[in-house]
């Protein structure tokens, strides 16, 4: 919202944009995911699931239904008082036919999994099942953890709301925040934060029953929680207090988790939820449109709510930028309101008066119709282009096109508030158009949903674990999530699914997306497990996850694994555990480990904190729509390098480089009050500021927890830092990031025209370039250390400081950082005594022996 907001007045107008006939092939799916119309009953189906529950543990006696064991579990019921409206809407979600199984198999199993389509309930309903036989009374509570930090938060709404209990009750914890109370008893958790308590405390003893949610996601952190848990379940039964868990997951990859026998040796059942799904047509376009899938789905959209019967349109896109510019695209092209455009409208109007909206002309009808009408190739085009495949020809025609569009972004940095918003009804006479990325594809259901468009790719990071460059792609997502997307569309009725590119390009989709532990790097998890101080569990942990196929390739040839193995063996450092109890990265902790001695501190903070959180500056480099926008554009570009620059400052905090901008900026900013108004006018994004803001005040309070002595608090008027602490600010920071160095290719010696300007990394034998976004771009100083490298047109480095020759940090020993006096300097330069040598600095060995 803010971002609409910030960024309202340099809107590029659509006008200009030609219409464009889609050629569309249609295509009814009436397998996988969009497969039948009609509610399954609990029937043979389940039975059947329910028998196969008991054969599961009984492994000697198969096909023969064992006599029941006793509960372990005492028959309770804590009642819920719900509303009528709720227990209605409730009784219409196929999980709750289910209710008894699920209830059975609990009692009955360790471990149980939960498959079903997106939407069946299971999120929402399988906590309140566990609570009201009493899951919650007594001494533990019940966990439920999400990959993504919006589930969380808004499932713990929505659950507290059926159930009619208040947020303290039913409560969520995620990075930044949480409402957990000591009266909690069903907490929403994001994976990483269960992760951590297992740090703490490794037989999770508060917890009762753990529900792994979309467990198929394959997300990091349910796969390494997944691992542990199946070693945590069979120790907490030794100890006579029983653990529960259940494995949720979308009806896909179940075998994951069942037909693998080091993960959980007596098979899990699995829970089949039968789903209501409505038939989905699924229409392809003839062709792919190369990069404008953003301008595609705009005119897609345009032509749905032109010209096809009421039902809410879910469009998927990649990004949150690209989220806003449709959002603001479609809200200027359908206004809310006259005289009223995009932005406010929607937050502002709680319910619109369809009377009202009739009797008002729209102003841009007209040049919608340009845009996103049906001139140009003639109408019959634009009809097939949208035809529905089933005779409802008809139909197509009647609806009306002045109904505004009631446009809501959603994306996982979204504020809680703005999320909730998708759940609600659409204001009456408008249609609701929910604008998303990959979130809304099986984490959150958004109800009245009947078309959706789908540009076929997602964003995602990729990592190259060999040379640390890391790439944002915007990829074409698997047959899964396409189907899953399409999925979205038949909720409550047949609906369509709106493919933005052929169906020749859809078969080559790989089929499932790769383990997200495959495409990152995972430092990270290794120390937390170290941390754990479970050397038996870390390696059988590891061996679940190579059987998991989440640790795949590298380690599969032999000796690799040896390597890899010994290395796990180490045991951990006074340094790594004091880096461990950071909630940061290992490098970003290891910054933080050593500051202490410097007295930098809070600046240290600051600088993580913001390194953290990234992308602290507006983006104005996107392409203008006409002369006024590209002066405006300009003039903020200006605005911010010019801040930039007086941020950086000149001699030695120049050489600190974009990390002194950060200092600066986030100084400033607090200054200022960290108000809305001063980020707008010095670039800065205001959500950047305020997360930086609260990951300050955490990881100030986290340090005073490991050292009491240090007495920090969060300086809103802090001051620039002298001189000195520069120096050693840099050096800190060459600890932390000792291994993303580089070295300018000195003039004399490029060869090639690629060369020019260019750098030479350890690892890459590619050449890398400062981005010309960093302050010491045209500065081009020899040595330089960078926070990360970001393929785009070119490789280039970012959050750059100039680093010192000298100083190889990969080998600088920083040891038993609690307890010694500073690392020792070279009486000659002043700078660090390293003490091994590297073969890459040239000028190793150091004259003076540094
Ligand atoms: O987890 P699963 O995908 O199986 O379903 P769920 O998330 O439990 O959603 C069940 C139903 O609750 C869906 O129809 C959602 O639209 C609805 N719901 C809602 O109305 N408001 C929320 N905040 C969350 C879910
Ligand atoms: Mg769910």
């Amino acid at each position: 919202e803010l971002e609409s907001e910030t960024s309202e007045s340099s809107e590029s107008s659509s006008e200009e944009e030609e219409e464009r006939v889609d050629e569309t092939e249609t295509v009814t799916e009436t397998g996988g995911t969009t497969a039948g119309s009609e509610p399954p009953v609990e029937t043979g189906n389940q039975a059947q699931s329910a028998s196969n529950t008991a054969a599961a543990e009984a492994p000697a006696a198969p096909g023969k239904i064992p006599e029941p064991k006793p509960p372990s579990q005492p028959a309770i019921f804590i009642p819920v008082d719900r509303s009528p409206e709720i227990q209605e809407a409730r009784l219409l979600l196929p999980i709750l036919a289910e209710e008894q199984v699920v209830m059975e198999a609990v009692t009955h199993n360790r471990v149980v999994v939960i498959s079903g389509e997106t939407g069946s309930g299971k999120t929402t309903q399988v906590p309140q099942f566990l609570y009201e036989a009493g899951y919650a009374s007594g001494d533990g509570i019940i966990g439920v953890t999400e990959p993504r930090r919006v589930a969380a938060v808004s499932m713990s709404q929505r659950v507290a709301k059926e159930m009619n209990l208040s947020d303290r009750v039913v409560s969520y914890q995620i990075r930044y925040e949480g409402n957990t109370t000591e009266n909690t008893k069903i907490k929403f958790m994001t994976d990483g934060v269960l992760l951590k308590e297992i740090q703490r405390d490794f037989l999770l003893t508060k917890y009762k029953v753990i529900i792994i949610d979309e467990a198929h996601e394959r997300s990091v952190y349910t796969d390494i929680l997944i691992g542990l848990l199946s070693r945590i379940v069979p120790l907490r039964a030794k100890r006579g207090r029983p653990l529960k868990l259940i494995i949720m997951s979308a009806t896909l990859r179940v075998e994951d988790f069942t037909a693998n026998e080091s993960l959980f040796p007596a098979r899990p059942p699995v829970i089949e939820v039968g789903t209501r799904q409505f038939a989905v047509t699924v229409h392809f376009n003839k062709r792919t449109p190369l990069d404008d899938y953003a301008g595609e789905a705009f005119r897609k959209i345009c032509k749905i709510h032109r010209m096809l019967p009421p039902g809410g349109i879910l469009v998927f896109l990649t990004g949150q930028a690209e989220v806003h510019s449709l959002c603001r695209r479609l809200r200027r092209s359908f206004p809310h309101r006259p005289g009223h455009s995009g932005k406010g409208t929607v937050s502002t109007l709680p319910r619109i008066d369809l009377a009202n909206y009739s009797s008002v002309p729209l102003e841009e009808e007209e040049a919608e119709d340009r845009e996103a009408g049906s001139d140009g190739d003639g109408e019959a085009g634009s009809e097939a282009d949208l035809d529905l495949g089933d005779g409802d020809g008809a139909e197509a025609e009647t609806p009306d096109p002045s109904i505004p569009l009631y446009v809501l972004p959603l994306y996982s940095m979204l504020s809680a508030e703005n999320q909730a918003k998708v759940f609600r009804p659409a204001p009456g006479g408008t249609r609701l158009c929910v604008v998303a990325t990959n979130v809304a594809e099986t984490s959150l259901t958004i109800p009245g949903i009947k078309y959706v468009v789908d540009c076929g790719k997602s964003k995602r990071r990729f990592y190259d674990q060999l040379t640390g460059v890391s790439t944002f792609r915007v990829t074409w997502i698997s047959q899964a999530s396409a189907n899953q997307r399409a999925g979205r569309a038949g909720r409550t009725e047949p609906g369509h699914c709106y493919r933005l590119y052929s169906s020749a390009v859809f078969a080559d989709f790989e089929e499932f997306s790769p383990a997200e532990i495959t495409r990152r790097p995972v430092d990270d998890l290794v120390l937390q497990m170290k941390d754990l101080n479970i050397e038996k569990s870390l390696v059988s942990a590891e061996e679940l996850l190579i059987s998991l196929g989440a640790l795949v390739e590298p380690l599969q040839t032999g000796r690799y694994k040896e390597l890899e193995r010994a290395k796990l063996s180490c045991p951990i450092s006074p340094l790594g555990r004091a880096m461990a109890s950071f909630p940061v990265a290992p490098r970003y902790a290891k910054m933080l480990a050593l500051s202490r001695q410097h007295d930098c501190m809070q600046y240290a903070i600051t600088l993580v904190s913001a390194l953290t959180v990234r992308e602290l500056f507006e983006e104005f480099n996107r392409p203008a729509v006409n002369e006024e926008e590209t002066q405006k554009l300009k003039g903020k570009r200006a605005r911010v390098a010019q801040m930039q620059r007086i941020w950086a400052g000149q001699g030695v905090s120049l050489k600190l480089g974009d990390l002194m901008v950060v200092l600066g900026a986030v100084g400033a900013c607090e200054f200022a009050g960290c108000t809305l108004h001063f980020c707008t006018q010095n670039g800065l994004r205001y959500k950047a500021m305020l997360e930086i803001r609260r990951l300050r005040a955490q990881l100030t309070n986290a340090t005073n927890a490991i050292y009491p002595e240090a007495g920090l608090f969060v300086d809103p008027k802090m001051k620039p830092p002298l001189e000195s602490q520069v120096t050693m600010l840099r050096q800190m920071v060459l600890a932390g990031l000792g291994d993303q160095v580089a070295r300018r290719l000195p003039p004399g010696e490029v060869l090639e025209d690629k060369w020019r300007n260019a750098y030479k990394t350890p690892l890459l034998d590619d050449p890398v370039f400062i981005h010309p976004s960093s302050v010491l771009f045209k500065q081009l100083p020899e040595f330089v250390v960078y926070q990360e490298i970001v393929e785009t047109s070119k490789m280039y480095m970012k959050g750059m400081a100039e680093w010192i020759p000298l100083l190889l940090p990969r080998y600088t020993h920083f040891e038993k950082p609690l307890e010694s006096p500073p690392p020792s300097y070279c009486p000659d330069t002043g700078r660090v005594r390293c003490h091994r040598a590297s073969t890459f600095c040239k000028y190793n060995p150091c004259l003076h022996g540094c």
